[in-house]
């Protein structure tokens, strides 16, 4: 059988979040974070979940890291939890919660696995959301100075870094629909917010130029596929506006150093303050662009739509399902996601930093989870990657969604995306057959066609 081989020094690693697996939410100084007052607020998360334990990896850090050894990681994507370096957002540094990620490098570099790491993904400290959080300009300081004091301690050793997961969310879910921490609904407050988190990262940037460290540093982004339902001119138009103040919002800031023209033409009350200067300094170079990509979403035009005018629903290939949260399943939407990249974006090289499903996984007597349903989706997701390298994308590496079992932000612990099982109770790994799977991927650096 032929097989589909990747470029040599192609990396391969798994993923995870702070938040989402730390657990220990108060231990040794700690300040609280928006997902520990949201998870701690009524009917905010299926069945009132919180991540106060979450996969206790704050305490098992050591054996995690031999898991991932053993799995034959050859890269770690992991976020560092704002409060835990400074309890209080800024000012005061926690040595032990620093300590805590100091440490963690160390062993990765002991067991050979590259350490990728993320300064935002998601948890911002409460007593910045009480000052006026992301919509406040202020922010983009906050997040640079804790960025600088992360770079000073860790910079010498992690060879990658993010500024920021997938600030799409960030503002739209936390400020615009109240889906997500910090839970605030109001349209031109999540605006104002992606620009002060892109402000920040670009700040970010600077403070990590200005470090002389050597390593890469970039901005990981959510990029769904997006598909017009039809070829009316109306659903087209919606699609590209689902598109522009989405991922275009980020990427044309970031790689063209200005906003989609839909911005600009929204009702003024949503335009942020965009002072000179900003674009520039948003628009710095970055070193390699991070994708989270999971499914293909169906945009149609639809009058009662809100801002956007539009309809959406998850589209998945013919006779392929939905996961269990709902999405669809259409491997080539991730070919489509990068030759969309190099063609707008002058194919900067780019890491696909998320991608993964959650499969309705039965563990036998033992534990032991068969779930061929995600190695059938990571399979195909894995082909269409090769397919796009083909066409010419430049892309350096993967990184599966996720590591282990973990919090799934407002589903709670329902969904399980990890390839190891996590035994809540107990507490204990046991790696799924996607996992033994992903290990002889690596291991041949691809898979059989
Ligand atoms: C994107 C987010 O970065 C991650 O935190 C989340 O768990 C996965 N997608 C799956 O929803």
């Amino acid at each position: 059988m032929a097989r589909l081989i990747f470029p040599e020094g192609f990396l391969w690693g798994a993923a995870t979040a702070a938040y989402q697996i730390e657990g220990s939410w108060k231990k040794d100084g700690k300040g609280e974070n928006v997902w520990d007052r949201f998870t701690h607020s009524k009917y905010r998360i299926h069945g009132g979940d919180t991540g106060d334990d979450a996969c206790d990896h704050y305490r098992l850090m050591p054996k995690d890291v031999a898991l991932m050894k053993s799995l034959g990681l050859q890269a770690y994507r992991f976020s560092i939890s704002w409060t835990r370096v400074l309890p209080g957002g800024r000012g005061r540094i926690n040595p032990k919660g620093l300590g805590f990620y100091d440490r963690l490098v160390d062993k990765l570099l002991a067991a050979g696995i590259v350490p990728n790491a993320t300064l935002n993904h998601w948890d911002f400290p409460q007593a910045l959301e009480d000052l006026g959080g992301w919509p406040d300009r202020r922010s983009a300081d906050w997040f640079a100075e804790y960025a600088r004091i992360v770079f000073d301690k860790l910079g010498d050793r992690v060879a990658m870094w993010a500024t920021h997961n997938e600030p799409f969310i960030v503002a739209f879910l936390g400020y615009a629909t109240g889906d997500f921490a910090p839970g605030r609904a109001d349209y031109p407050s999540a605006v104002r917010a992606a620009h002060h988190l892109l402000l920040g990262h670009g700040q970010a940037v600077d403070f990590y130029r200005q470090s002389g460290c050597k390593g890469k540093i970039g901005i990981v982004l959510d990029h769904p596929w997006y598909v017009p339902a039809s070829s009316r001119p109306e659903d087209v138009a919606a699609r590209n506006r689902v598109f522009d103040a989405g991922q275009g919002l980020f990427l044309d800031a970031v790689f063209h150093g200005r906003y989609p023209e839909l911005l600009s033409t929204w009702s003024k009350s949503l335009n942020p303050d965009i002072q000179p200067g900003d674009m520039k300094q948003i628009s710095r170079p970055v070193d390699y662009l991070g994708i989270n990509h999971y499914s293909t979403v169906l945009i149609g035009f639809s009058a009662r739509g809100g801002f956007l005018k539009n309809a959406r629903e998850e589209y998945s290939a013919p006779g392929m399902g939905k996961n269990s949260v709902g999405w669809g399943f259409n491997p080539a939407g991730l070919t489509a996601v990068l030759e969309s990249i190099r063609d707008k974006y002058g194919n900067p090289p780019v890491y696909i930093t998320e991608n993964g499903t959650t499969v309705a996984d039965t563990p036998d007597a033992k534990g032991f989870v068969e779930d061929w349903g995600r190695v059938g989706y990571l399979r195909s997701h894995l082909r269409a990657l090769h397919t796009a390298m083909e066409k010419g994308c430049d892309v350096r590496g993967y990184f599966v969604w996720s590591l282990m079992d973990n919090f799934e932000w407002a589903h709670g612990y329902g969904p399980r995306f990890g390839i190891v099982r996590v035994d809540y109770k107990t507490q204990r790994r046991i790696p799924k057959r996607s996992a033994l799977w992903y290990r002889e991927v690596i291991r041949q650096n691809g898979l059989d066609e």
